[in-house]
């Protein structure tokens, strides 16, 4: 039992206009607060050492006994609902597609080409958004052509993934996307077990760990998490860089005077400062006193990933957004056994996106300031812009 509160915020159902405004004063008063979530008592952590700390801690706050109550129905029984040893098995077959050294590899064939396209389309206009003209769309293409679906099916596997991700809202449209997109990539696995080829589905398809493959629903599973894990992540990363590069002028000419070098540390510093995952959600099994916090079973508890990454205890001016400030203690891709696993994805990605959008649109700058900004969306979970539109050339 809760019985008095720190703040009345909640955290979820009130309209929290400046998060991090919010958020830096409750962390000035408590490094932990008991708030609300949905009007259930919740427990903010706000400083990067708990943070950091709660990741940690699978064996207080597991994972799984959040996520395996609100997704598993649309989304299946995927890596996050998963505990001990059924995650190292199925982490073990899916990572070594992941892997950091892999990454240089994907960028000629694969990521610079996508971005290259999608630059192709509004080259000529001298004008664009590049929410809606890139950032939402690049994601989602290259997870596509990672796995090697048919590109056709692109636009469709895009709407597919993000009506899924709509589950608390529409859960019977989003269990209707997941329904169609299984029966779409069911008979693409069924070819690839037989006749591999050296895609990502391939892989899942044909991997062996001591003598065991992924099963058709495993994989399925795994599938229909990289949409929500990896596209919609990725996409509003990027967003909330551009956003960060297109307001700080100085810091725009910093990186457009040597985008090669400055792009990797742009993206670095931009999710440092508005991670796409505001917070991160756990539940813990049983009473605990954590870090001398008394926790009682079932809490909701609430990893504050961009309070953490604000924590002037670790970042000094952390509410500036600087790209020579190379942060090497970011929170944005959590931490521990469910450390993200297209964290080294992500960041090529991002990457290679500002080189290609800095480099082939010249002077580039933002139309209008009038309603651009970066705003929350699922009760402030996901924060990114709508629009950002440019002008450049
Ligand atoms: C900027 C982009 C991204 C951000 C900020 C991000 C953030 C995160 C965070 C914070 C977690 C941990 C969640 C938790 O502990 O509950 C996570 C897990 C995960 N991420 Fe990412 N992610 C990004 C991109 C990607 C990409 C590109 C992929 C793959 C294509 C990916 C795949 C995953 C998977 C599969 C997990 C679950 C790992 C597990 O439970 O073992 N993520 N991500």
């Amino acid at each position: 039992m809760i019985d008095t509160l720190d703040t009345e915020i909640d955290f979820l159902l009130d309209d929290l206009p400046d998060v991090a405004g919010t958020f830096r004063e409750l962390r000035a008063r408590k490094p932990a607060i008991w708030g609300r979530a949905f009007g259930e008592p919740a427990l903010l952590l706000l400083s990067h050492e708990l943070v950091q700390a709660a990741f940690g801690a699978e064996d207080v706050f597991p994972s799984a006994d959040f996520y395996e109550q609100v997704v598993t129905d649309v989304l299946g029984r995927n890596l996050q609902c998963m505990r001990g040893d059924e995650h190292k098995r199925n982490r073990a077959l899916v990572s070594p597609a992941f892997r950091q050294r892999l990454m240089p590899g994907l960028i000629t064939p694969l990521l610079a080409p996508v971005a290259h396209e999608l630059i192709d389309r509004i080259e000529d206009r001298g004008e664009a958004d590049l929410v809606a003209d890139f950032t939402k769309r690049y994601p989602f293409i290259v997870i596509n052509r990672l796995l090697g679906l048919p590109e056709h099916s692109e636009e469709e596997v895009r709407r597919w993934a993000l009506t899924m991700l709509d589950i608390q809202q529409e859960h019977d449209a989003a269990m209707k996307a997941s329904q169609e997109f299984i029966a779409f990539v069911d008979p693409i696995l069924q070819q690839r077990r037989v006749d591999p080829g050296d895609d990502l589905l391939s892989t899942l398809a044909t991997t062996e760990v001591e003598g065991e493959r992924l099963t058709d629903e495993e994989i399925f599973n795994f599938l229909r998490l990289l949409f929500p894990a990896g596209a919609d992540t990725t996409y509003l990363g990027l967003g909330n860089t551009l956003h960060s590069l297109l307001t700080n002028p100085d810091e725009l000419a910093l990186v457009l005077s040597d985008p090669g070098e400055h792009c990797r540390w742009a993206a670095e510093e931009g999710i440092r400062l508005n991670p796409p995952t505001t917070w991160i959600p756990r539940r813990n099994p049983t009473d605990v006193v954590w870090h001398g916090i008394e926790v009682p079973a079932g809490a909701s508890i609430m990893l504050g990933v961009m309070a953490a990454n604000r924590d002037p205890a670790v970042f000094e001016d952390p509410d500036e957004f600087r790209v020579a400030r190379r942060p090497g203690q970011v929170t944005t891709f959590g931490f521990g056994t469910h450390f993200c696993l297209g964290a080294h994805l992500a960041r090529a990605e991002l990457q290679t996106a500002l080189e290609v959008i800095l480099t082939r649109l010249p002077n580039l700058r933002l139309r209008t300031t009038e309603g651009v900004r970066i705003t929350g969306t699922i009760h402030q979970l996901l924060r990114g812009p709508t629009s950002l539109p440019v002008a450049f050339g």
